[in-house]
């Protein structure tokens, strides 16, 4: 599928396109209960473009809405806006910004729906959970409106929409569902389908740790963790079909506590081990997690080689009084502490964390120290944001004090560390061997092959025409002879691991 991406991780970050996977196949065997959802063979194939705002949790959600409508209706995803008869958004809240751009870009959906009346427009994701039927007051084009927690009941939600077509919203029944259905998405959702050797598995959903400045609690609820056998299932799944590298996604990934086929509880660093065990996966990467939940069990779990040597734990601000301001209820000594631990079993990690610039009350030491912070760690790359005040968080009650002007000066100054730490590790690859998965004959180099470090890296190098095929999927060392760019290098394939 081409999502479409805006990503709230980069502020400016214009719309971009990410990922391509297989459309859809229709294998349904015709035993689906709800039989007037079923796809007749003959009905022309109708086509859904999905533009996703957000984390890797929406690009995975985004995924499977493709993927739920491709199995009852027999929709294939296409990235061709004009070609769609159904349009998807789904949303970010996380920042004003990134709300703000959902209603600009309905806007433009708005025009294109003058020109196709049949068009059907859903808006899901956290913007739709925190607005629910607010969005069809201010858009009232829009078809449908559902949340994170029940994307699976878009099959209904559209023969809804098309049923109810025209009907003005007030008057529509059953058109809008932001719920939280405890977990029972997982339930409903179609066996993944991929293309390509690295997949994302949502293995919890929702946050409980209610951080002040956060509206996630709010738009995707409280912390649910899916089964440890639903979790393995679905990974047996991914690497019976090539996967060799997943990311295990959660809102906050490392309070995962699973129910176990006994009744009993699976926490995070025992399903490490257990998705270590699936045959074929030989990289397991894992976001968003919280340091509070880093514990040493988890840093223990670093001595499988299936683990891979890159941490993102965000740790917002080097601050002791402005992590208390934002109620994320450790200091930094317990996270600096936690990093050290894991260095010492890991002593090539690389480590990454998200920032927020200018909370309420953040002096210029609080700000010096969260600057310190990132010059002491040496953070192979960071995401940093500028506080915004999100509705109903216990945070929008202080006052936002820092002027606008102060928050972007010392973003600027912030990220200029952040940027040369990434410039400078990218340059110290140079010299070294890294451990690549190759994905790919690059696009703009046929005569080379294209993979990912550990660290993130594209790196490229030169193959043959047997390697071309031969090395796909496979895990190689390459010795880096090159800086391309800040998030690329190039080599000499070494060795060939498996
Ligand atoms: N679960 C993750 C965070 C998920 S949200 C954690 O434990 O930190 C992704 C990032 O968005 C956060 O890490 C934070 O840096 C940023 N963010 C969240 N709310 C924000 C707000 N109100 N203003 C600015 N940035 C925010
Ligand atoms: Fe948000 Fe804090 Fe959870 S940042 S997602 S409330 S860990």
């Amino acid at each position: 599928m081409s999502v479409t991406l805006f990503d709230p991780t980069q502020p400016e970050a214009t719309t971009r396109q990410v990922a391509d996977y297989a459309t859809f196949d229709d294998s349904s065997d015709g035993t689906d209960s709800d039989a007037e959802l079923m796809h007749s063979p003959d009905a022309p194939v109708k086509k859904v473009f999905i533009a996703t705002q957000g984390c890797q949790m929406n690009v995975y959600d985004s995924e499977k809405m493709g993927d739920v409508l491709g199995d009852s209706h027999g929709m294939v995803v296409t990235d061709t806006i004009e070609d769609a008869d159904v349009l998807l958004m789904n949303t970010c809240s996380i920042r004003e910004k990134a709300q703000e751009k959902v209603f600009s870009e309905l806007g433009r959906w708005r025009k294109l729906k003058e020109q196709n009346p049949n068009l059907v427009i859903g808006v899901g994701g956290c913007v739709a959970s925190q607005e629910g039927d607010a969005i069809q007051k201010r858009a009232p084009y829009v078809d449908m409106v559902f949340g994170p927690q029940t994307l699976h009941r878009l099959p209904e939600l559209y023969d809804e929409s098309t049923r109810q077509h025209g009907v003005k919203p007030k008057n529509r029944i059953g058109t809008v569902d932001v719920s939280f259905p405890s977990i029972e998405k997982f339930d409903f959702l179609p066996e993944p389908k991929v293309e390509g050797f690295k997949a994302f598995v949502s293995i919890m959903e929702g946050c409980s740790k209610y951080c002040s400045f956060c509206v996630v609690p709010y738009t995707r609820g409280e912390e649910l963790s899916r089964p440890l056998d639903d979790v393995l299932t679905e990974i047996d799944s991914l690497a019976e079909q090539g996967v060799r590298e997943v990311t295990l996604l959660g809102q906050n990934v490392n309070g995962y506590r699973g129910e176990k086929d006994d009744g009993t509880i699976c926490r995070f660093a025992e399903l490490l081990h257990y998705v270590a065990h699936v045959d074929g996966i030989d990289r397991i990467r894992y976001t968003t997690s919280h340091p509070l939940e880093f514990t040493d069990d988890i840093i223990d779990a670093y001595h499988l080689p299936e683990m891979v040597s890159h941490l993102h734990l965000p740790v917002q601000s080097g601050s002791n009084a402005v992590l208390a301001g934002m109620k994320r209820n450790h200091t930094i000594d317990v996270y600096i502490n936690q990093i050290n631990k894991l260095l010492n079993v890991r002593p090539d990690m690389h480590l990454s964390s998200d920032f927020i610039i200018g909370f309420p009350n953040e002096t210029d030491a609080d700000f010096e120290a969260t600057l310190q912070l990132a010059k002491d760690l040496n953070f192979d790359h960071s995401y940093s944001f500028i506080y915004s005040k999100r509705p109903g968080t216990p945070a929008s009650d202080l006052p936002d004090d820092v002027p606008l002007a102060v928050k972007k000066e010392r973003l600027a100054t912030f990220q200029k560390v952040i940027v040369d730490s990434t410039l400078a590790k990218t340059q110290a690859m140079v010299g070294t061997v890294q451990r690549v998965l190759v994905e790919q004959v690059a696009d703009r180099h046929p005569d080379e092959l294209l993979g990912t470090a550990d660290n993130m890296r594209s790196v490229l190098f030169k193959a043959s025409n047997e390697q071309k095929v031969d090395l796909l999927g496979k895990f190689v060392e390459v010795k880096i002879s090159e800086f391309v760019s800040p998030h690329m290098v190039r080599g000499e394939l070494v060795g060939v691991l498996r």
